[in-house]
């Protein structure tokens, strides 16, 4: 079965035709640039470009950058304000006539790596974690996600939470060296270990290539392995998700 996957990001919006059995694209990779501003009715454009890019007629999986409940914004996130309380399926199908599934980002993440990648054949509790502009959570059991996590959402001090401190923006934000950005997400990797002890952390998002780079500061017991599709990886769990109709 083939579903197009598309992954909603901050600077870009990508899709690609997936074969939902093995995983593998099966048509080039498209991005467009993300509206600004990123507000629904830019989006949803933007989304109905890359459908017709496709000539795609059939159901859609997107992962979607903010806290979602059932294909609904809970809040606009890294994206924009306007987003809080938009039913997103419903708001896509308007637009372009398909039907979609809307799923977390690193959810969605989290499922390609689970069924094809890094946590497959994983028994036990699987955490994904992204680490870009935001950081984003997927949790798994035995394979099974555990939809709508918001682990870098976690706080850390004086009302401040995590993704705010370690993630890449912060990086660029206080100019960080690998060391004290390092350092940075030891401290979180040691917090969320602490909370949930899991068998296995995936690292993707635009960190999953620098893990490297800041892998020797990580001092926790659990395995720490970066995501193996890297960049597709949200579109193709985001094809999963509709396989699947996570809701
Ligand atoms: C959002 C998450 C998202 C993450 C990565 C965070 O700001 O709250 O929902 O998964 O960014 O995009």
């Amino acid at each position: 079965m083939e579903i197009l996957g598309i992954d909603v990001g901050g600077s870009g919006i990508k899709g690609a035709i997936i074969n939902v059995e093995t995983g593998k694209l099966v048509s080039e990779r498209h991005r467009i640039l993300t509206p600004k501003p990123a507000t629904p009715e830019n989006v949803a454009k933007t989304i109905k470009e890359l459908v017709q890019h496709f000539n795609w007629e059939g159901v859609v999986g997107c992962g979607f950058p903010t806290p979602l409940q059932h294909g609904k914004c809970i809040s606009g996130g890294n994206l924009h304000k306007k987003w809080k309380g938009t039913q997103v399926d419903i708001l896509f199908k308007k637009k372009t006539g398909n039907d979609f599934y809307i799923v977390n980002d690193a959810d969605a993440a989290g499922l390609a790596e689970v069924n094809f990648g890094a946590g497959k054949n994983v028994k036990g509790v699987v955490i994904m974690i992204t680490i870009g502009t935001g950081i984003g959570s997927g949790i798994f059991l035995d394979g099974k996600l555990l939809p709508n996590s918001e682990l870098g959402h976690v706080l850390y001090k004086d009302g401040e939470i995590f993704e705010k401190y370690a993630s890449d923006a912060a990086r660029k934000r206080d100019d960080l060296s690998k060391k004290q950005w390092g350092k940075r997400l030891n401290e979180y990797f040691e917090h969320i270990n602490l909370l949930l002890s899991p068998d296995l952390f995936i690292v993707g998002g635009g960190a999953s290539k620098k893990l490297e780079k800041f892998e020797k500061q990580i001092n926790i017991e659990t395995k720490i392995v970066p995501a193996q599709s890297e960049n597709n990886a949200g579109i193709i769990g985001a094809a999963l998700a509709a396989k699947y109709k996570l809701k």
